[in-house]
């Protein structure tokens, strides 16, 4: 049984400095027998190129192209954190990060193209090595019906439908680089379309990651 996790790159890297301690915390937590596929996100580095370039360019696309560079850095950290088991290199196609997968236990990858997000980038190849399921690892715990860092009486779903899902990120994309949402519209609907389950963790419930690798209840969110 194969799971792809999307790492928030604010885990990997929250401010600018990379988290040592989480990333050997990570390990620890993939040790199950999962072929396991990670696509690490871009976090705060990749808010903040986007940020400056955002004074001199409007140009989504190459605002993209930026941050994408970010999320393949964080991810060849993650590559080199989770050592032997995880093959060294960071894929920046579906394919070559599929065929790599028959051979290590764990394949890492950052974004892949402008447009879409590392969500998005995460269903894809849990489409591609057949996964049945994909972990979303961020600094929230869950899926809330309102945004939990500025409204302190937001309520996390237990279990959501695939529908319930894209009403709540129809409402939080904006589709620009370098912006957070709660989940891709676009990794939604390819998620709904394969029939993958959905399962969010986070800072709070890190230690619950072994259950939801395998399927099992937890303190996040679940979505099917
Ligand atoms: P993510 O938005 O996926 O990173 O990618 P992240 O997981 O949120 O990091 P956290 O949640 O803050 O920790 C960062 C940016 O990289 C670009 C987009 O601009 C996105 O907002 N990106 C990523 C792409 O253009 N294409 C990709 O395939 C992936």
């Amino acid at each position: 049984m194969a799971v792809v996790i999307s790492l928030g790159g604010s885990m990997v890297n929250p401010d600018g400095i990379p988290d040592a301690k989480f990333l050997k915390k990570m390990k620890a937590l993939l040790k199950g027998k999962e072929k396991i596929g990670i696509v690490v996100g871009g976090g705060k580095i990749a808010r903040e190129y986007v940020k400056a370039a955002s004074d001199f360019s409007k140009a989504q696309f190459w605002l993209d192209t930026m941050a994408i560079k970010a999320t393949r850095l964080n991810a060849a950290l993650v590559a080199q954190a989770l050592g032997e088991e995880a093959c060294p290199s960071v894929f920046e196609d579906f394919e070559k990060a599929a065929q790599a997968s028959r051979q290590y236990k764990i394949v890492v990858m950052g974004g892949t193209v402008p447009g879409i997000t590392t969500d998005t980038d995460s269903v894809l190849l849990a489409e591609a090595i057949g996964a049945k399921r994909v972990l979303n690892v961020s600094i929230v715990d869950g899926v809330y019906d309102s945004n939990p860092k500025t409204n302190p009486k937001a309520k996390k779903f237990g279990k959501l439908t695939y529908e319930k899902l894209l009403t709540l990120a129809n409402e939080s994309d904006k589709r620009t680089a370098g912006t957070n949402f709660v989940f891709d519209v676009v990794a939604c609907k390819l998620a709904a379309r394969s029939k993958l389950e959905l399962h969010f963790v986070g800072e709070k419930n890190i230690n619950e990651v072994p259950k939801a690798l395998s399927g099992k209840a937890h303190k996040g969110t679940i979505v099917k």
